[in-house]
């Protein structure tokens, strides 16, 4: 019998149905999902809208090539425009956050003409070919993926910035930056250092990338984390809450970067269910204000954690939580799943994540502290 290649460790949880912030596994114990899948979530799990607009799309049509003209990705690119704040922008559409910071990359050198990307301690940017080596864990780069392409900076430290551009800035094509480090602990990118980013990528004709696959798609409470600095990247890199679960992926692309045919592309990206699942998540954020209830709940949750001794800090915006714990409590996070039947992420070496649906409501956030002060 063919086997599953073993790349994960695995919870002894088999989840077989899920509906908003809830799912059950499948003896039918019912969970609290402050996880969302890995922040994937975004409008809850089954929401009504979604499952309605998605079968339908099935129903008509599920997919076909980028040969012909799609009405709905128009649709999709008008709406995420006008939800985002950036209607200027072009949106390339693929199918997983890795592809988008890689098709983000190849954009930036083909425009600027340069090989150079620079990254940040702490980051991640997916497992492909030069995300990967963008990324700050050696474990997970292959030696095919090694290059000397990529320059590692420490994060918000505008001054090794400054540096760096003083003496190479005419080879850097890109700087990539999450606005909120996810896999690297819930650390928050400063407004000061996101703005020196801009300024130099100005002064140096590079592209300033923000990677908005984790802390994007209104987590933050802002439709991308990196607006709280009032800059405005060239490149956002979308993936995980677009879909809810679909997977599909895009870069909004600045007006000043200009395509030509055969530049960038893909298969199955854009297809119309995957437009459908997209825009079904946009309609029920805007219609339902996600955004304000990311950043009422995210704040609540934050304030009402940040009173609770023995936790060493939390960190983050809107419903991107890390919770930062000594380490006699290292166990907490998986005593959170087993005995209290929350699910959580979990940021090594002893931050627990939380990435909930937006749609989180306070009576399930005050159930999350109820169980967490217990266990505490
Ligand atoms: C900030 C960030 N960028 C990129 C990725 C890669 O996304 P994907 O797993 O969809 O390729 C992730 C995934 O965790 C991420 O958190």
């Amino acid at each position: 019998m063919m086997q599953l290649f073993d790349v994960y460790p695995l919870q002894d949880i088999t989840i077989d149905r899920a509906k908003g912030a809830w799912v059950w596994d499948a003896e039918g114990r019912k969970y609290l999902d402050m996880y969302g899948g890995h922040a994937v979530i975004s409008i809850g799990h089954t929401h009504p809208h979604y499952v309605k607009r998605v079968t339908a799309q099935l129903k008509k049509i599920g997919f076909y090539s980028n040969s012909v003209k799609m009405p709905i990705q128009q649709e999709l690119a008008k709406k995420l425009g006008q939800l985002s704040g950036k209607p200027d922008y072009q949106l390339f559409l693929c199918n997983s956050g890795a592809e988008a910071n890689e098709n983000a990359f190849k954009l930036a050198s083909f425009a600027t003409g340069r090989k150079k990307v620079v990254a940040f301690k702490g980051a991640f940017h997916g497992r492909t070919s030069l995300a990967v080596s963008a990324t700050d864990n050696p474990k997970i780069i292959a030696p095919v993926n090694q290059t000397d392409h990529v320059i590692f900076l420490p994060f918000n430290d505008p001054v090794a910035l400054e540096r760096c551009f003083s003496e190479q800035g005419n080879e850097i094509a890109a700087v990539i930056t999450e606005g909120i480090q996810g896999v690297g602990g819930i650390y928050v990118a400063g407004d000061a250092f996101l703005q020196k980013i801009r300024g130099l990528c100005d002064a140096h004709g590079s592209i300033f990338i923000a990677d908005s696959v984790q802390c994007g798609y209104g987590r933050s409470g802002r439709f991308f984390a990196h607006d709280f600095a009032g800059v405005q990247a060239d490149i956002y890199s979308v993936a995980k809450g677009m879909g809810n679960g679909f997977p599909v992926a895009g870069i909004l692309i600045g007006p000043h970067l200009k395509p030509w045919h055969g530049m960038l592309g893909t298969t199955f990206g854009g297809n119309p269910l995957a437009c459908a699942a997209a825009l079904a998540v946009l309609e029920v954020i805007e219609n339902e204000n996600l955004m304000t209830n990311a950043t009422a709940i995210g704040q609540y949750l934050a304030d009402e954690l940040r009173q609770l001794p023995s936790i060493r800090e939390v960190r983050g915006r809107g419903l991107m939580i890390g919770i930062d714990l000594p380490d006699e409590l290292v166990s907490l996070r998986k005593a959170l799943l087993m005995k209290e039947r929350v699910f959580t992420g979990e940021a090594k070496p002893n931050v627990i994540r939380l990435l909930p649906s937006l749609g989180i409501t306070r009576d399930e956030a005050d159930l999350f502290l109820t169980k967490f002060r217990e266990l505490l």
